[in-house]
This record gives structure tokens, C-alpha cells and sequence, in this order.
């Protein structure tokens, strides 16, 4: 039953035959997931007195307050207090990014439909939001912008700078082009949809001391964010997570407005507070990720090389900067995607408008990009004939003069080629598309469609001083282990990963090393949890660690039983000391009696990055992650509707940790990017309230939408160039994009309504209704051509 017990040994690893990592152990929490057992903020034994806090929310995309008449709230049942912008004895901000634009509660001005102005305080959750209905608030209406559109119209504000990447001469590329193709691709944003919402408890304690559970990917900004509201040090906030139901991204700086709150009503009432969003207001409260519309231009040749590329990213962001920065700069760094671009120019804009703050989401801008650089191979290939796939290998990163990122960052380590042509050998792609091309001709109501693209991902926070992190091990005298460290668990086994680290460097079994909660008070300044690389980082820190433990047990050991310190083992059976075997915490016990210290701190920085946005040149980048997805889907051109019906995909992650973790972070992630780019449709009114707010309205996939066939393996024999952590990649953001393959399969059944000659053109979501938008198009541009072939 427990495969853990199974997989520990690891013959040929580093250790010996103890084990852990690179194994297949299941989820330190699986049991606990699937019994219902794991405890989330809102199942934590409540103290004492708990008091609830419910957020009101404007009403208005942009307004001014005229006046707040909050008398029958307070007066209602149950409510302890009201909290508004006057009563935060610190700063009224939570901007993650130091731009003062985030205000935790509105004051005179509202800039979106949803923005906390209030919160309630009170005995129950059901009395605050009841009292939360009675305030009385009068705007005045202010010009509001809504989209990427609007925002242009509008002057274009940002909201933060624009970035521009070039390298050699777009314009002069372009001219000297044969062809030219332009076009325009829009793509909607995403609803996080963790299955937990935001949520936080905050219980005071002694002089200004606080402490806050939060469900927060960034513990640390969680921390400070609460003290520069309250007006404290840092020393008197403690952070803590043990585990997220889920974060997606959107507990990256999400979380520190419930967290806060939580804590300033505390501070303000001597008792504890829980502020856990109700799914609508949580939806209507936080960002998402960005919706994009990208302008581009490519000029190619007839065998579809491509000469020159020219593309402006325009993003909608929202009300206040957040993460907009750093997530269209992500969506530029990948707007190459796998493919080497001889003259380029990437433009960003990152539009300010009076919607929620958009933030980051799996991928961080990387799969906006994506869409757009495959958007321009399907131009190609539709302009020229070729099969899409001859077009990605054609324009693949190669070696010597064909491996410059347009940010000047040299390819070394590209397998997108051969991931790409391994994949179509093991799915048959070819065979597959020329049956799925005939089959559609005596099809009239159902067309197939199949797809196959590649994924080149970027490993490492491109604000570079982001890139480090911490842990703290305890080996207790009995042997049993503690890891602490600075990442968070959000579901994507992180944890998993940290604790097989220890027990490979120990030689112990999973039982004996215990993962605690993320705390501030264990692991300070700690980065998100985000970009990926929480294993990458985290599991370099825990290693540090517990090799600095391992190596005063070794020197202990030497010394108390007169052997060499290389005759030392750690082993699945015990510490090999010569020729006797002893058990670790025997080991342990006698290290203990000698005043052996057996806790460490460990310590990582990812060497080699830099990145300068004012240059637009650097190596960002540690190293990338790569994958390919071939996608086959069914259309029913009567309804729209659309079906998955085999996926197959070849995705590297190194010399994988876990590949039971990573084999479910890549099924997990293709599902989430397909679901973007299919079902999932955000929808505002014209005055910008968001229609779409509980799952009644935003359809997430559920399980009867995994394809029909789904084949997801890792490619094999395929440690990391780079000295990672066991040679392992990153695996958590990258196969979002293998999603993508779906969008490009719809497409492909579409242009056969146009027996293939022309691009669909098809946005995201490609939702039933737009599928039939375009199929009336595709239709049309048919009827013409037959029109013009008569009258010639
Ligand atoms: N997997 C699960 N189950 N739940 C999540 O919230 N978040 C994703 C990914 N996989 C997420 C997930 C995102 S956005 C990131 S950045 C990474 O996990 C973060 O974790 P890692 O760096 O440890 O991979
Ligand atoms: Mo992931 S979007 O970097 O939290």
C-alpha cells in the first residue's frame, strides 16, 4: 500500500543505496488530502473569542467617495467594529512592488468594481456580511477604462514601464523579407480558482507582538506587508503556512489584503481574526492573469524561415501595478518561444485599467507570449503550405549563429528539436494528420484537428536577487529529522521533494524526517514561492544544511570510532562507519553526549544570472525547461463544442525529483492551460463589473474534460546541464503551456472548412461561441474563393 516504503532505495545514487530523491514517494500530505484530514486556515482549531472580517466593496469602476454612511453596519448584530482606511495606524498600502498605488482600503478615490473600502468585524461570518450590505456609500462616476482597447484610446497610461527588447535591425529584416505576414491575436485572462480562497487568521500577542496563518505563496512580503501596516518591525510579525489549497499565482501578493486586514482588526480589537473571502467577493477582490492582445508582424521566406519579427505585447493589468511589471517582461521574454528570430523587436505595454489588479498566474506572461510566437509560426505555415511542425523545426533554436535570445541570451542547452521529432515519432503525428485530413473532407459536422508545439521555459526570477533562499534542519538526538525552509506548499509537492533531500543525504526513511510550516520565525527573507523554483532554490538551501550536519556527524564519527572519515556512509540500513553498521540515531545519541551541534541553517544563490531591462540584455536565466504536447481534438461545427481526444506529451524535467510529483504537475498543468484557452471566459459589464464570479458563470475544466487518451511522460536520461539540485529542472509553470497544442488543434479543424489555405485567426478562449464565429469565417473566406473561381 505505501509506495514510499517501496522506493527507497536509490542504487547508484550519490549516497549509496539510501534513498529519497529521484523516487517516486507520494505527497507528504496525500493521505491527508484525500481523507479530508490536511488542515487549511479556515479548518484551524478557532481561539478564543475569534472575530470574522468581511470586506465591503465598491460598486463603482471609478469613483469618488462623496460620503460613506457606515452607521446601520456598525449598528447591526454581532459587529464589533468597522474598519476603514483612517483606522490603519500604519501604511494604508499594500503595493508589493514599493509603487504606493495599492491602498489596502479606498479612501476618496475607487478604481475598480470590487475594491475593499471597508470591513466589517464581527462575532460571526454571517452577521458581517449581513451588516457589510448596509453601508451607504455615494460616488461621483469618473471616466473608467475597462480594456487593453479603451486604455489605448485613453491616452494609454501604464502601469508600469514599457520594455523593449531588440537585437540586429527589425525594420531592415522585415524589408528584406519575402513575405509578410500581420495580424493581431487577443487572449482572455484566467481566474486563479484555488479551491481555497484567500484566507488568514491574526492573533495578537504580547506588546505588538502578531502572529498571522496565511494562505500566502509569500510568507516573508505576507510579513512585512502587516507590519508596515500596523507601523512595526518585522520582528513582531510572524508568518506562518503549513500548507495553501492551492495558490496558482494568485497568493503570490493576493493574500496580504485579507492577511492585513486580519491583522489590523486584531490590533484593533485585542482578539483574534479571521477574514476568509467568500468565493464571489474573492473573485470580484483579486487579480487574475493578464488578458493580452499582441500586434505582430514576421517576414519569412517561402520555406518559412523567418527573417524578421516585430510584435507589441499590450497587457491589461488593472487598477495598481502589482506584478505587471515583471509578468509583461516575462511575456517578452517568451515571445520567442523555442524559435530563433534573425531581426527582432518585442515591445511591452502594460496598461493601466479600472478592473481588478491583475497579477501572476502559472506561467507569469511566459504563456501569453507563447501564444503569440506560435501565432506567428501558424501565419507561416498557413501563408506557405507547410506542416506547422516543419515550421517550429525549421526556426528551432540551434547552435552557433542561430542561439541569441532577442534579450541576447545564448540558447546552450536547446532539445526543443528533439523533443519535438521524438514526440511526433511516438504519437504518429504525421500518419495521424494526413488520416485526420481525409477523414475531415466526408465529415461535414464534426472536424478533427491536431497540433503539435513545443515549449522553451526560463528558469529563474528575473529580478535576480529573488533568486536565493534559505532552510533551517534539526537532527534531534533520537535520529529524527526536521526541515524548515522558506518555500511553500500550495499542492505542487514541494515539500515532498525537500524531505527526500534529507532522507537521501541521511539515509533515512520518509517517517524519520518531519516537514514543519513555513515560518518567518524559522527561515527569514525568503522569496515567494513562485517562478518555479521552489525546489530548485529551497532544495539547494536544505542541502546546504543538512550536509553541513552530515559533516560534523562524519568528523564525530571518525574520531569516535578511529576510522577514516571516508569510511563513513550514510546508508538506507545505517551510518556504514568502517566495517560496522550503526543506526543513525545511535549515531545521533553518542554525537548529542560528545556536544556535537546538530542543527544548521542552509543557505543558496543561483550563480551566473544578471538581467539589466534598461540594457535589455543579460542572462536572466539559469537554465530552461522543455517540453512538446501533441493534441488531437474533435469540433462539432453545429454546436462549437469541442472535445480532447488524445494528448500525448514528452516534457523535461531534468533528472526528475519525483516523477510521480512531476508526472502530476504536468497533467495538472496542461489541463489549467487548456482550460485558459478554451473554457474559461472572464466577462465584465460596460461598467466593468465582473459578471463572471462563481463557478455558475466561469467554467473551469472538470474531469470529464481530460482528454480521451492522455499520454504524459518525462523525457528520460536528461540531467540538467546546470548544477541544480540533483540535476533536476523546474517543472511547476512550464507544461502550462503544452495547452497551447489545443488552441493550434481547434485551429487546424477550422482551416479545413478552407481546405487549409488560410489561418483561422482564432482568439482565446476558443469557447463554443467563438468556434463558430470563426467557422462562419472560415466558411466565408471558402464562399469567396468559390465565388471568385466561378466568375474567373
Ligand atoms: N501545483 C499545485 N498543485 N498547486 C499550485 O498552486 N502552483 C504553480 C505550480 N504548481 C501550483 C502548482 C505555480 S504558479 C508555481 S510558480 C509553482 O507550482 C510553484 O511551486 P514550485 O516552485 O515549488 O514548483
Ligand atoms: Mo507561480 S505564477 O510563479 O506563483
Amino acid at each position: 500500500m505505501d509506495r514510499a516504503a517501496g522506493d527507497r532505495a536509490v542504487p547508484g545514487s550519490e549516497a549509496g543505496v539510501a534513498g529519497g530523491a529521484s523516487q517516486s514517494l507520494r505527497h507528504e500530505s496525500a493521505a491527508m488530502h484525500v481523507s479530508g484530514s490536511a488542515a487549511y486556515i479556515d479548518d484551524m482549531p478557532e481561539p478564543k473569542g475569534l472575530l470574522h472580517v468581511v470586506p465591503g466593496l465598491s460598486t463603482r469602476a471609478h469613483a469618488r467617495i462623496v460620503s460613506m454612511d457606515l452607521e446601520a453596519v456598525r449598528a447591526a448584530p454581532g459587529v464589533v467594529r468597522v474598519l476603514t482606511a483612517a483606522d490603519i495606524p500604519g501604511h494604508n498600502q499594500v503595493s508589493p512592488v514599493g509603487k504606493n498605488d495599492e491602498p489596502l482600503l479606498a479612501s476618496d478615490i475607487v478604481s475598480f468594481h470590487g475594491q475593499p473600502i471597508f470591513a466589517v468585524v464581527a462575532e460571526t461570518r454571517g452577521q458581517g456580511r449581513r451588516a457589510a450590505r448596509l453601508a451607504r456609500i455615494v460616488y461621483e462616476d469618473l471616466p473608467a477604462v475597462l480594456d487593453i482597447d479603451q486604455a489605448r484610446a485613453a491616452g494609454g497610461a501604464l502601469v508600469w514601464r514599457a520594455l523593449t527588447m531588440r537585437r540586429g535591425d527589425v525594420d531592415r529584416g522585415l524589408a528584406a523579407s519575402p513575405r509578410l505576414v500581420s495580424g493581431r491575436i487577443v487572449m482572455g485572462g484566467q481566474e486563479h480558482f484555488y479551491l481555497e480562497g484567500q484566507a488568514a487568521l491574526a492573533q495578537p500577542g504580547e506588546e505588538g507582538e502578531i502572529r498571522v496563518w496565511s494562505s500566502t505563496q509569500h510568507p516573508t512580503e505576507t510579513q512585512h506587508m502587516v507590519a508596515h501596516v500596523l507601523d512595526r518591525p518585522s520582528n513582531l510579525v510572524t508568518t506562518e503556512v503549513r500548507r495553501m489549497g492551492g495558490g496558482f499565482g494568485g497568493k503570490e501578493t493576493q493574500a496580504n489584503g485579507p492577511a492585513c486586514l486580519a491583522a489590523l482588526a486584531a490590533e484593533l480589537t485585542g482578539r483574534a481574526a479571521k477574514m476568509r473571502l467568500d468565493r464571489d467577493d474573492d473573485m470580484m477582490m483579486t487579480g487574475k492573469r493578464h488578458d493580452f492582445a499582441v500586434d505582430y508582424t514576421v517576414g519569412f521566406d517561402d520555406d518559412g524561415r523567418i527573417g524578421a519579427v516585430d510584435m507589441v505585447l499590450a497587457a491589461r493589468c488593472g487598477w495598481s501595478a502589482d506584478l505587471s511589471g515583471p509578468v509583461t517582461d516575462r511575456a517578452l521574454f517568451h515571445a520567442d518561444n523555442a524559435y530563433y528570430y534573425p531581426d527582432v523587436r518585442l515591445r511591452s505595454e502594460p496598461l493601466k485599467t479600472n478592473t481588478q489588479s491583475n497579477t501572476a498566474y502559472r506561467g507569469f506572461g511566459g504563456p501569453q507570449g507563447i501564444v503569440a510566437a506560435e501565432r506567428v509560426i501558424e501565419e507561416i505555415a498557413f501563408a506557405t503550405g507547410l506542416d506547422p511542425l516543419d515550421v517550429r523545426l525549421r526556426n528551432v533554436y540551434g547552435t552557433g549563429t542561430r542561439d541569441l535570445t532577442p534579450y541576447h541570451m545564448t540558447v546552450e542547452d536547446s532539445i526543443a528539436a528533439e523533443i519535438m521529432t521524438e514526440l511526433a515519432e511516438g504519437c504518429a503525428y504525421r500518419a495521424r494528420r494526413a488520416a485526420i485530413r481525409a477523414g475531415n473532407e466526408d465529415s461535414p459536422h464534426i472536424r478533427r484537428g491536431i497540433a503539435l508545439t513545443p515549449v522553451k521555459f526560463g528558469i529563474s526570477f528575473t529580478a535576480t536577487h529573488y533568486n536565493q533562499a534559505g532552510a533551517l534542519v534539526h537532527v534531534y538526538t533520537d535520529g529524527s529529522v526536521q526541515v524548515n525552509h522558506g518555500g511553500t506548499e500550495m499542492g505542487q509537492g514541494l515539500h515532498t521533494k525537500m524531505v527526500q533531500i534529507a532522507m537521501r543525504e541521511f539515509g533515512l526513511p520518509a517517517d524519520r524526517v518531519r516537514i514543519t510550516a513555513t515560518t518567518t520565525g524559522k527561515v527569514p527573507n525568503t522569496s515567494a514561492t513562485a517562478a518555479s523554483s521552489g525546489a530548485d532554490l529551497n532544495g539547494m538551501a536544505v542541502l546546504d544544511a543538512v550536509r553541513r550536519i552530515r559533516e560534523r556527524l562524519v568528523t564525530f564519527a571518525a574520531g569516535h570510532w578511529g576510522v577514516g572519515e571516508a569510511e563513513i556512509h550514510f546508508r538506507a540500513d545505517g551510518v556504514h562507519v568502517g566495517a560496522t553498521v550503526v543506526p543513525f540515531g545511535e549515531l545521533t545519541r553518542a554525537a548529542y553526549l560528545a556536544r556535537v551541534s546538530m542543527s544548521s541553517s542552509g543557505f543558496y544563490k543561483t550563480p551566473k544570472i544578471s538581467w539589466n531591462p534598461d540594457t535589455g540584455r543579460g542572462r536572466p536565466f539559469f537554465y530552461f525547461a522543455y517540453g512538446a504536447a501533441c493534441a488531437e481534438v474533435a469540433v462539432d461545427l453545429l454546436t462549437g463544442e469541442m472535445r480532447i481526444e488524445r494528448v500525448d506529451i514528452l516534457h523535461d524535467a531534468g533528472q526528475s525529483l519525483n516523477p510521480a510529483i512531476d508526472i502530476g504537475q504536468v497533467e495538472g498543468a496542461f489541463v489549467q492551460g487548456a482550460g485558459w484557452l478554451t473554457t474559461e471566459e472572464l466577462v465584465w459589464d460596460e461598467n466593468g463589473r465582473l459578471r463572471t464570479h462563481a463557478p455558475s458563470t466561469y467554467k473551469i475544466p472538470a474531469c470529464s474534460d481530460r482528454p480521451g487518451i492522455f499520454n504524459v511522460a518525462l523525457l528520460e536520461h536528461a540531467p540538467n546541464r546546470e548544477e541544480t539540485i540533483f540535476r533536476s529542472k523546474a517543472v511547476g509553470e512550464p507544461p502550462f503551456v503544452h495547452g497551447v497544442a489545443v488552441l493550434h488543434a481547434i485551429s487546424d479543424a477550422l482551416a479545413s472548412l478552407d481546405g487549409y489555405r488560410s489561418c483561422p485567426g482564432l482568439d482565446a478562449p476558443a469557447t463554443p461561441e467563438a468556434i463558430l464565429r470563426a467557422a462562419e469565417r472560415m466558411r466565408a473566406r471558402a464562399a469567396a474563393r468559390a465565388g471568385a473561381a466561378s466568375v474567373a
